[in-house]
């Protein structure tokens, strides 16, 4: 089976993509890593650990990372992240907190550590800002060592989603994901490109309020609000996006996309901050290291969505409980 970190800066896809991953039998996390974003780092590593307690996963260690962008030495919730995610990054529902604390080891030595022991058998999944990838890469410039590392981040034919040119991820630290792209890591983008083609709508979440466990109300509740908040950024889509998950999908399954493969780099500066493009210096270098979904199997990613999230949302204490007494 294959290891798999998620690094999160959870809110709700966020959530939705930890769901996904831990219906989905052929990976077992080892870790969670987060990172500020959607919400500053520690709302995002108590509402990891609170999730996972709501899911029956209290094995699961959650190590903190940046706190801010590389090239800042603060970082302030964007107004329209709130408005997405909740000032709480779950869509302000309130579910119960955590007593667990996260590790001591800070986010980009789990990685680097982790990548060191497990090599290509190591899938890693960003689905915040690249701030702790370009940390460990900083640190370890070749702490990859082969393993898998599949990015939700940035728009390549598509327009983004904070400004025309800018996608969430990519807007909150630039500079991070410029030094993942251009490391020379082989690298996998799923991006605005397929992500904004992944919907879920009510219908969805009326199935899960259906499995009636705590674990299935909440989620439910959480992802109600979004696809509420997607009504009002995005109406013409009809749902909300499923950008997290699908990054997790695509990593463990990359069937349900198609790809194309070039050097990425992202502009740093105006009018084009934040843009993901190709580099024009390795253009012609026939080494290309990142593969850019661009065309996805929706119908299939969402039975997979339905199917998987709807496993861990079965969970509940009182079925721990009586499993353990017999
Ligand atoms: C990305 O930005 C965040 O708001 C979401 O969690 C997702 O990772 C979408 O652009
Ligand atoms: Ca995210």
């Amino acid at each position: 089976m294959k290891k798999l970190i998620l690094d999160l800066d959870t809110g709700i896809d966020d959530c939705l993509a930890l769901a996904y991953a831990l219906g989905s039998p052929e990976v077992e996390i080892i870790g969670i890593t987060g990172t500020f974003g959607n919400v500053q780092r520690d709302t995002g590593v108590q509402n990891s650990l609170a999730l996972l307690d709501l899911f029956g996963r209290q094995d699961i260690p959650v190590f903190a990372g940046a706190s801010h962008a590389l090239q800042r030495s603060t970082f302030d919730v964007q107004e329209a992240s709130a408005l997405i995610h909740g000032r709480n990054g779950l869509g302000n529902v309130q579910i119960p907190k955590s007593n667990r604390q996260p590790e001591h080891a800070p986010a980009c030595d789990f990685l680097i550590e982790s990548a060191k022991e497990h090599g290509e058998n190591l899938t890693l999944v960003a689905t915040g800002p690249m701030t702790n990838l370009a940390q460990a890469l900083e640190k370890d410039p070749e702490f990859h060592n082969g393993c898998q590392i599949t990015i939700m981040g940035g728009a390549l034919t598509v327009p983004g989603n904070c400004n025309p040119v800018q996608e969430a991820n990519i807007s909150q630290d630039p500079e991070a994901a410029d030094i993942l792209f251009r490391s020379g890591t082989a690298i996998t983008m799923v991006g605005l490109d397929v992500t904004l083609q992944t919907l879920l709508t009510y219908k969805e979440t009326a199935a899960w309020r259906q499995i009636g466990t705590p674990a299935a109300n909440y989620v439910a509740e959480i992802t109600d609000s979004y696809i509420q908040a997607y009504g009002t950024i995005a109406p013409y889509l009809g749902g909300c996006g499923l950008h997290d998950p699908l990054a997790v999908a695509i990593a463990i399954d990359p069937s349900l996309a198609s790809f194309f493969t070039t050097n990425l780099k992202v502009d740093l500066s105006e009018p084009f901050r934040g843009r993901t493009i190709g580099d024009e210096q390795r253009l012609n270098n026939p080494h290309k290291t990142v593969k850019v979904a661009l065309t996805v199997d929706a119908e299939r990613f969402l039975k997979e969505f339905m199917h998987r999230v709807s496993t861990c949302l079965l969970y509940t204490s009182d079925a721990a409980d009586e499993r353990s007494s017999v």
